[in-house]
């Protein structure tokens, strides 16, 4: 089963969001996991929409406590208290405009696991890390300090968006992404065992399109993709939702 996932990023105020919802819920055609993560103030107006659907709600962030002093930071219970089922972990413009760092993210993906919350942790190297030939290596490193601590590697899902290719018109190609993708679970066979690693869903993201989404889909080691500012759009992310194969 592959994965559609929308990450709105700080796009959408409620009503825009709950005309979005009343738009697609009838247009999506697909037995594909399709995830939908708005900012959190429109969590809240559109998940009475999606609760009789196949579309389930993430989030883009949380914090890794329960509760208490943490101004301006959301619990993984008030998450789940609205259906929330999915959490983006990491994402590039997290680690990069707001300086989450490595043992930031482990903290918030333990977190998810514990209040049984999926995580999407998203990885990914930029252009110049490319070129230098140190993509590996990152990867490796982002993935194994994220993932420290978590006992058994269920429950995860993993995005690779090199970061070059974010909201850049300039995607991976997909063979590249699925030999990326096939590295990413190298590594995770190493850190646990190959059939567990095997279960975990690893996404490609950065600059999908409805055009482009088909190659990436039939690739067998690409589990789904994560889309930002073509998922903005309904007609866009219906497409990229509904495509064959
Ligand atoms: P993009 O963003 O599809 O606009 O490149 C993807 C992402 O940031 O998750």
């Amino acid at each position: 089963m592959k994965y559609i996932v929308a990450n709105w990023k700080m796009h959408k105020t409620q009503k825009q969001s709950l005309a979005f919802v009343k738009q697609i819920l009838p247009r999506i055609k697909t037995k594909r996991t399709i995830v939908l993560c708005p900012p959190y103030t429109d969590i809240c107006p559109i998940a009475p929409l999606l609760k009789k659907t196949n579309i389930r709600l993430g989030a883009q962030d949380v914090f890794y406590e329960t509760r208490g002093a943490f101004t301006g930071e959301i619990s993984p219970l008030m998450l789940k208290e609205l259906n929330v089922k999915y959490v983006l972990i990491g994402h590039s413009e997290r680690r990069s405009i707001l300086h989450e760092n490595n043992r930031l993210i482990n903290q918030k993906l333990r977190a998810c696991l514990k209040h049984s919350l999926t995580p999407i942790l998203c990885i990914g190297e930029t252009g110049l890390q490319r070129r230098l030939g140190q993509a590996s290596h990152v990867l490796r490193n982002q993935l194994l300090t994220a993932l420290k601590g978590t006992h058994k590697l269920k429950n995860i899902i993993i995005a690779y968006e090199p970061l070059w290719a974010i909201g850049s018109h300039t995607p991976d190609t997909p063979e590249n992404a699925e030999k990326t993708n096939e590295f990413i679970r190298s590594v995770l066979a190493k850190s646990s065992s190959a059939a567990t690693a095997k279960k975990i869903p690893i996404l490609y993201g950065g600059s999908v399109t409805p055009r482009n989404a088909p190659s990436f889909l039939k690739k067998a080691a690409i589990d789904g993709l994560l889309v930002g500012h073509e998922s903005l759009l309904p007609g866009h992310f219906v497409k990229i939702a509904n495509c064959a194969p």
